[in-house]
């Protein structure tokens, strides 16, 4: 089997659902259930016996030992993470603590039971990091997008705390030899994705005759890629990446938040319209995000030449999936709405 951290979240869950529809391997998965951990996510999943979930914290070494002993895991797939860069402007204590000191955690649990494996089963293992385009810092309009050897600038203290956990993961393959890949991805969007994020939020907000807030002049460029092409890279890096190499995913597709906006308007306008009229006019622009990156944008030819892999989806394709899905799923929205969303509301919303 595989254990899976974090496999709750928004790529996790669409990871472990992907996974058990294409391969007969069971999954052992890990979660802390932090606000953004939802088990109705894998809801499809009840009953299967591939599926084992575990509430559990990766800073927990005896459970993770244990785990690992019981189970016996190929591989570990690591996506557990604290991931929103204005909660880590908030608060970033809890992305210290979750994602530098718990995948040191983990490392130490991979690293004592590696070592006790033998033949093939060491041979094979493999600890897979899931990582962030951001640890590469910003980039300006004409350079060139981030390949592999970019050095590491971050800028957040959500990409600081990635920064420092891929350099983790690089020090226990150099010093011990642990068999690591890494990959870094850009934005992803899609089912799931919790409504504290651009896309999703944008989808809720306007359904709700909400503002939809941009931050500052909405020129801030990302590359965006369908969850479901994130996850079949990871498959692909996991199954023939070269040890202790790093592999940037991405879509191949910049665009300026407010173009982003602009599509998911007229999506709805086209699908779900509006008698109040159009829903662009419900853009607010208010202040921006301090530290804010301009620009990222992904060189993803090393994965391409080495293990084949390109995204299936367009944008055109995997946006119009995504706010269907939204549209289709209004019961997982409110459920994700209630409760302690509405505290995170007011702290990042009510003073800009
Ligand atoms: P998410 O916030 O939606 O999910 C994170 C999951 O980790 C949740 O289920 C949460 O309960 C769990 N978790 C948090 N702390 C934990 C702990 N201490 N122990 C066990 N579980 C814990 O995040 P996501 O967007 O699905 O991102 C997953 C991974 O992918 C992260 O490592 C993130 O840095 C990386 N990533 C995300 C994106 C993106 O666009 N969302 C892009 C590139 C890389
Ligand atoms: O690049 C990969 C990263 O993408 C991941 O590592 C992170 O986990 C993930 O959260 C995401 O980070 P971003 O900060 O790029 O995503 P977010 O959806 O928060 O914001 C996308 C852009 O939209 C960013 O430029 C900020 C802007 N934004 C965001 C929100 C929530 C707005 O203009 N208004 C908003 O309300």
């Amino acid at each position: 089997m595989i254990l899976v951290t974090g496999g709750a979240g928004f790529i996790g869950s669409n990871f472990v659902l992907d996974w058990l529809a294409q391969s007969d391997e069971p999954v052992l998965n890990l979660d802390a259930l932090t606000y953004a951990g939802n088990l109705a996510n894998l809801a499809s999943l009840h009953g299967n016996s591939r599926h084992v979930f575990v509430h559990g914290d990766i800073g927990d070494r005896a459970l993770v030992d244990q785990l690992l002993s019981t189970h016996q895991p190929r591989a570990i797939l690591h996506f557990a993470a604290e991931s929103h860069v204005d909660r880590s402007i908030h608060g970033p204590g809890a992305f210290m603590k979750t994602n530098v000191e718990g995948t040191f955690n983990l490392l130490e649990a991979a690293r004592a039971y590696w070592g006790t494996l033998q033949g093939d089963a060491k041979a094979n293992f493999r600890f897979h990091h899931v990582s962030t385009d951001e640890v590469y810092g910003s980039l300006k309009p004409k350079d060139p997008p981030f390949a592999e050897t970019n050095p590491y600038e971050p800028n957040s203290p959500y990409s600081a705390s990635k920064a420092a956990s891929d350099h983790l993961v690089r020090a226990w393959h150099h010093t011990y030899g642990l068999p690591v890949l890494t990959t870094n991805c850009s934005n992803n969007y899609g089912p799931y994705h919790f409504p504290e994020k651009l896309i999703p939020l944008m989808i809720v907000n306007a359904l709700a005759g909400k503002p939809l807030p941009v931050y500052g002049d909405g020129q801030q460029i990302r590359d965006w890629l369908y969850v479901k092409d994130h996850c079949s890279g990871i498959r692909a890096v996991l199954a023939g990446g070269r040890l202790g190499e790093t592999y940037n995913i991405g879509g191949w597709n910049e665009m300026a938040n407010i173009d982003i906006v602009k599509t998911v308007c007229a999506l709805l306008d086209e699908l779900r319209p509006d008698p109040a009229g159009p829903y662009a006019r419900l853009i607010t622009y208010v202040t921006d995000r301090p530290g804010h990156d301009r620009r990222y944008a992904i060189d993803a030819r090393k994965i391409e030449r080495e293990l084949g892999w390109r995204p299936a989806e367009t944008f055109a394709t995997g946006i119009r999936k995504t706010v269907q899905w939204y549209l289709s799923n209004a019961e997982w929205v409110a459920n994700v709405q209630s409760g302690a969303y509405k505290d995170w509301l007011a702290a990042n919303y009510q003073a800009r």
